[in-house]
C-alpha cells in the first residue's frame, strides 16, 4: 500500500473528512440563512417605499389631475438614487417618467414583478433589474413605481464570495490538519508495528515506544508493555521449570540405566538379577512419585482442581493425618501430637490433606533436634511434632511445628520452588517437591504457605480463607432508637 493510501485509510483522516463535511454544511447553511434574510429585508424596504410613493402619487393625481402628476414625476426622477417612474396612456404609450424600456408585458398586469429596465437618463446600454409595482389610475392610465435591485445583487455577490472563501479555507485547513494528525498517528503506529513484528519474531525483550504526552496511544503502549513484561516473566519461569524438570529427572533415569547395565554385566545368579530388578522397581516407584507430585502441582497451579471443592472441617483433616503418620513418627523416635478446634473450610479436601501430609513428612524427616545428629541424648520434648488446626479471624491456620534445625530465613522463599533441597538434607531421600505442592495448594485456595521460626525448629503454616458464613458469631444488631429498659 502506498504511503498516501495508508494515510487516507487512518481513522484520524476519515474523522477529519466527516468533520470537514459537517463544518462546510454548517457554514453554508449559516451564509444561506444570512443571504435569505437580507434579501427579505431589502424586498420589505423596497415594498414599503414603493407603496408609500404610489399612495402619494395616486392621491396627487386624483386631486390635481394628469398634468400635475407628470410635473411631480419629472422632479422626483431628478432626485439622487431615485426610483423608477412610468405613466402610460390607455393605449400603452409612455406619458411621463424616467424609464426608457422594460421587459415586455410588465405594464399589461397590475401588481408586483421583477423586470429588466433601462432609464432615460442613462448612457450605458446595460440592462438593470428592478422590483416594480404597477397600478391602474382612473381613465385607463397606468402608473409604475419601482426600485433598482443593484444593491441586492451586490450584497448577494459579497455573500457568495464569502461562502467561496470560507469553504476554501475550511477545506485547506481541514485537509492540512487531517493529514498532519493522520501522519503523526501513522508514524507512531508504524513504530509500534515494527516492535510487535520483532516480538513476534521471538525477541521478547522488545518494548513499545512510549511518548511523553500521556495520550491514549501512550497509555495503550504502557499497558501492552506491562503485558509483555508479564509474558516474559512467565516464559522465563516456564523455561526454568522445564529445565529443572529435565535436569532432575535425568539423574534418577541415568542411575536406573546404569544399575541395569551393571546387573547385566556382573550378576551371575538368579538372586542377583532379582535384587537388581527389585532395586529398579524401587527407583521407578520414586520416579512415578515425582511425576505424580509434578502433575498434582500443575493441577493446583492451573486451577483445574477448583471444580472439586466442598465444605469440610480442617480439624478432621488434621486428625486424619495425625492418625496416618503417628506410627511412622514413632518408628522414627518422634512423637506426633494434634491440637484442633473447629476450622471450617471450602476447598479441595484431597489436595489440602496432601499438602498437610507433606509438611508432616518434612517434620519427621528433617525435624530431628540438632543435638541428636551430634550424638547427644535429647529430651522427648525436643522430638515432638505438633499438628494444629484453628480458626483465627477470617482465616483457617493448619500448621506443623517441629523442634529441628528449621530453615534459615534467607532460604525460606527459595525452598518452595520446585526441586529445591537444602544442602543439609541432601543425604535424605526426597525430590524437593513437597513444599512446592503445599504452596501451590495454598495459592489455589486464595491463601499462602508461611514458613516461620519455632525457636528452635520450623513452623510451616497453611493459611487459608475460612468458609464464609460458617460458625461466624453474628453480633446482635444495635438499635437506632434508644430502647426502654424494663
Ligand atoms: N521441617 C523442616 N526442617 C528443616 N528443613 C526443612 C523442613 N522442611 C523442609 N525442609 C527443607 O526444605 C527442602 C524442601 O522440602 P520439600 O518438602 O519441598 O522437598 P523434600 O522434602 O526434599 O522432597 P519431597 O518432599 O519431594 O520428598 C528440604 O529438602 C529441606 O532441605
Ligand atoms: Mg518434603
Amino acid at each position: 500500500m502506498t504511503a498516501f493510501g495508508k494515510l487516507i485509510r487512518t481513522t484520524a483522516f476519515r474523522l477529519t473528512l466527516v468533520y470537514l463535511f459537517l463544518f462546510a454544511l454548517f457554514a453554508a447553511s449559516l451564509l444561506g440563512y444570512f443571504a435569505w434574510n437580507t434579501r427579505r429585508l431589502i424586498n420589505e424596504q423596497i415594498t414599503t417605499t414603493v407603496n408609500g410613493e404610489i399612495a402619494e402619487i395616486t392621491d396627487l393625481y386624483n386631486r390635481r389631475g394628469l398634468w400635475r402628476l407628470a410635473g411631480t414625476l419629472g422632479t422626483r426622477a431628478l432626485r439622487p438614487g431615485a426610483n423608477l417612474y412610468l405613466v402610460t396612456t390607455p393605449e400603452g404609450r409612455a406619458f411621463g417618467g424616467n424609464v426608457e424600456s422594460l421587459s415586455p408585458g410588465v405594464m399589461a398586469s397590475t401588481g408586483w414583478s421583477e423586470t429588466a429596465y433601462r432609464r432615460l437618463d442613462e448612457q450605458d446600454t446595460a440592462n438593470h433589474r428592478a422590483l416594480v409595482r404597477v397600478t391602474e389610475l382612473s381613465n385607463g392610465f397606468r402608473l409604475l413605481v419601482g426600485r433598482d435591485l443593484e444593491e441586492r445583487r451586490r450584497l448577494f455577490g459579497i455573500v457568495a464570495n464569502a461562502a467561496q472563501w470560507s469553504l476554501l479555507v475550511v477545506i485547506v485547513l481541514g485537509l492540512g490538519g487531517g493529514i498532519f494528525v493522520a501522519r503523526r498517528v501513522l508514524r507512531r503506529i508504524d513504530a509500534m508495528t515494527g516492535t510487535t513484528q520483532r516480538i513476534m519474531a521471538g525477541d521478547l525483550t522488545g518494548r513499545l515506544p512510549v511518548g511523553r504526552s500521556g495520550d491514549e496511544l501512550d497509555r495503550l503502549a504502557e499497558n501492552l508493555n506491562a503485558m509483555l513484561e508479564r509474558i516474559e516473566a512467565l516464559m522465563a519461569g516456564l523455561k526454568e521449570v522445564s529445565d529443572n524438570i529435565a535436569h532432575d529427572l535425568k539423574t534418577p533415569l541415568t542411575r536406573l540405566r546404569n544399575r541395569a547395565e551393571e546387573a547385566l554385566a556382573k550378576s551371575g545368579c538368579e538372586a542377583d538379577y532379582r535384587a537388581a530388578l527389585e532395586r529398579t522397581i524401587e527407583e521407578s516407584d520414586g520416579l512415578i512419585r515425582t511425576f505424580n507430585a509434578l502433575l498434582m502441582i500443575a493441577r493446583a497451579e492451573s486451577g483445574q482442581a477448583r471444580g472439586n471443592m466442598d465444605d469440610f472441617d480442617a480439624a478432621d483433616v488434621a486428625g486424619g493425618i495425625h492418625e496416618l503418620y503417628e506410627p511412622l513418627a514413632e518408628d522414627d523416635g518422634m512423637t506426633l501430637k494434634v491440637k484442633t478446634q473447629t476450622a471450617p473450610l471450602h476447598g479441595n479436601r484431597e489436595l489440602i490433606g496432601q499438602a498437610l501430609a507433606n509438611l508432616v513428612e518434612n517434620a519427621i524427616k528433617y525435624g530431628k533436634p540438632d543435638a541428636e545428629t551430634a550424638g547427644t541424648v535429647v529430651s522427648m520434648d525436643a522430638r515432638q511434632i505438633t499438628i494444629e488446626a484453628k480458626r483465627e479471624g477470617d482465616q483457617v491456620l493448619l500448621s506443623v511445628t517441629d523442634r529441628g534445625p528449621g530453615i534459615p530465613e534467607v532460604d525460606r522463599k527459595h525452598v518452595v520452588e520446585r526441586f529445591v533441597r537444602l544442602e543439609a538434607s541432601r543425604t535424605m531421600p526426597g525430590s524437593g517437591l513437597g513444599l512446592s505442592l503445599a504452596s501451590a495448594v495454598a495459592t489455589l485456595h486464595g491463601g499462602e504457605l508461611r514458613l516461620g521460626d519455632a525457636q528452635p525448629g520450623l513452623v510451616a503454616t497453611l493459611a487459608l480463607p475460612a468458609r464464609a458464613g460458617a460458625g461466624d458469631r453474628v453480633a446482635p444488631p444495635i438499635p437506632d432508637v434508644p430502647q426502654k429498659v424494663a
